[in-house]
Order: C-alpha cells, then structure tokens, then sequence
C-alpha cells in the first residue's frame, strides 16, 4: 500500500536531495527499505541520506561485501545490499540480528529479496524509472515476497 504519491525525481541531484531530506529525519534504530530495479537510483538515494546525517565520506553500494558500516556521521549507519545474498542465512551468519539491535541506521538495497527480515516500522520506499528520471513513494511494508 502506498503512503503518499509517486514523486518524479528528474536527475541523480534530486535523488540526492531526496535522501539528504530523508535522512535529516532518521532516528537512532530506523530501518530504511530501497526496493527497485538494476540503476533505479538505490545508492543514489543512500549517498545523499548520508549526506543527510552529516556524513562526509564515500558511499559505495556494499553489493559483494553485502554491507558497509558507516561511523562518522549523526548516527552509525549499516548499508545492506541483498543482491548476491543467495539464503537468509548468510545474513544471519554476517550477524543481522545483532545489527538490528546496536542502534544505528540500517539501510538495505533490494530487501524484497528477504522481507520477513525487515521489522515492523520499517521506512520501505519503492523506486522506478520512468522517462525523464526517475520515481520514488513510501510503502507500507509488504507481508512478504510478490
Ligand atoms: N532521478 C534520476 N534520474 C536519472 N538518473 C538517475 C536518477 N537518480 C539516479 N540516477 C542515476 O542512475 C544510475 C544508477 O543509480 P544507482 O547506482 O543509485 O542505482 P541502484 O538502484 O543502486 O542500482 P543497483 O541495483 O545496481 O544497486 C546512476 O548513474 C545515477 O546517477
Ligand atoms: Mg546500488
């Protein structure tokens, strides 16, 4: 279920802009959902929800080290990606549980691979390109996997 409306986003900058306003808004334990397609402006969205907590060094997509901790900022921050994660139990193995619970920002690339692993109260936003850019609207987090 959609929370709001689909909003355009004409270039990576208002993506950024996007996750910079985003991230000003994060709280100690929040979880941030980016579902979308190969390019839909994922880590886009992430480098500036980092600018957003006051971070200033490099954001890259955690895509083979399937997470990235970042602990300069406002708020520690732990960057998912669950692309190349095969079964829940890497996730588990990596310590997912104890990363949920150390109070920090926790942000996942395609967590609708996994979404019984998201908790209640999750911030899920769902991306798409459409022509001129992209789109993006917060969800209600899905039961489980379409
Ligand atoms: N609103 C936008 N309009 C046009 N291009 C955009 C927009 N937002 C981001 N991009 C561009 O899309 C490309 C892919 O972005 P990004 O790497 O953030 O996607 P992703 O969803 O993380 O992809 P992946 O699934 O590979 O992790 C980048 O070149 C980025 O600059
Ligand atoms: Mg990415």
């Amino acid at each position: 279920m959609e929370i709001g409306r689909w909003q355009h986003l004409e270039g990576p900058k208002e993506t950024l802009d996007f996750g910079r306003r985003l991230g000003k808004g994060l709280e100690a334990g929040d979880v941030v959902a980016l579902e979308g397609d190969l390019g839909a402006g994922k880590t886009t969205l992430t480098k500036g929800l980092m600018e957003g907590l006051g971070y200033e060094g490099e954001v890259t997509s955690p895509t083979f080290s399937l997470v990235q901790e970042y602990g300069r900022g406002r708020l520690e921050v732990f960057h998912f990606d669950f692309y190349r994660v095969e079964e829940m139990g890497e996730l588990f193995e990596l310590g997912w549980d104890d990363y949920l619970e150390r109070g920090g920002v926790l942000i996942v690339e395609w967590p609708n691979l996994f979404p019984e692993l998201l908790p209640e109260g999750t911030r899920w936003f769902q991306l798409r390109h459409v022509e001129g850019g992209r789109e993006v609207v917060e969800i209600k987090k899905p039961e489980r996997a379409d």
